[in-house]
């Protein structure tokens, strides 16, 4: 446990298979074009990053980044900052922004925890965490994302009325999911009905990991809290 109050390593390896010429390519040269500063180096000011934008919205662990660049193309008047530190991942959604233009997506290739942190009060209007790793065996259960220090870092950073959305196709997640939810008063969850949960909404779109849980039998829950 460092002083932050979690625990360094959450992630395994940051790569793979080595990357073909395209993906390298971006890694080299749109990368640092879209990049976010350092979090170690100082507060990162959300706005400065996307002059003129309505709002900015986070996504932890993007991924392939399928679902960060849907919601890019759909709201362009919107920031978004994706976080992930694995290389395949990152080249992945550099491939996403240069396929198909989008001038609103910025990237932190890396822990999303420190860039949190570096983030100012009340400075996103949405979080997504789509899939967290699950890390099944007890003795990493320190590792999951979703952790008291993520509900308390997104009760700072979410402007009262917004949305943090977390999904997962383990059982045992989305209980300590809600296990932790319970505890962070400054969010409700907003599911009234079953299909509130089980069927993800239209303004939400798949991800890799998704489709392949549900390929495997696997049955996400999507869930909605709203920062009260
Ligand atoms: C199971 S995958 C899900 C990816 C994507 N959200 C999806 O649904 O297809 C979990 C992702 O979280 C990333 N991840 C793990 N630890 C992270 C951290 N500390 N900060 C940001 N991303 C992290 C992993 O590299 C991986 O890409």
């Amino acid at each position: 446990m460092n002083d932050r109050g979690y625990i360094e390593n959450l992630y395994g390896r940051r790569q793979d298979k080595p990357l073909r010429a395209r993906p390298a390519r971006l890694m080299q040269e749109l990368l640092p074009r879209v990049a976010i500063a350092d979090p170690s180096h100082g507060p990162i000011a959300p706005q400065a990053l996307f002059p003129g934008s309505r709002d900015v919205w986070l996504e932890v662990g993007t991924g392939g980044g399928e679902h960060l660049a849907w919601q890019a193309g759909r709201h362009p008047q919107i920031g978004m900052i994706g976080a992930e530190p694995f290389v395949n991942g990152v080249a992945k959604l550099l491939s996403e922004i240069d396929s198909k233009e989008l001038a609103n997506i910025r990237v932190h290739f890396g822990d999303a925890r420190p860039l949190m942190e570096a983030l100012p009060d009340a400075s996103l209007g949405r979080l997504f965490v789509l899939h967290p790793d699950p890390w099944p065996k007890r003795r990493h259960f320190k590792r999951r994302m979703i952790s008291p220090w993520f509900f308390t870092e997104a009760a700072r950073l979410l402007r009262p009325g917004s949305q943090l959305r977390i999904a997962s196709d383990i059982p045992d997640y989305i209980r300590w999911t809600f296990m932790h939810a319970r505890n962070a008063p400054a969010f409700e969850w907003t599911a009234r009905r079953r299909a509130d949960w089980e069927v993800r909404p239209d303004d939400w779109p798949q991800t890799r990991y998704e489709a392949k849980a549900l390929r495997e039998g696997r049955v996400p829950a999507y869930l909605t809290f709203r920062r009260i």
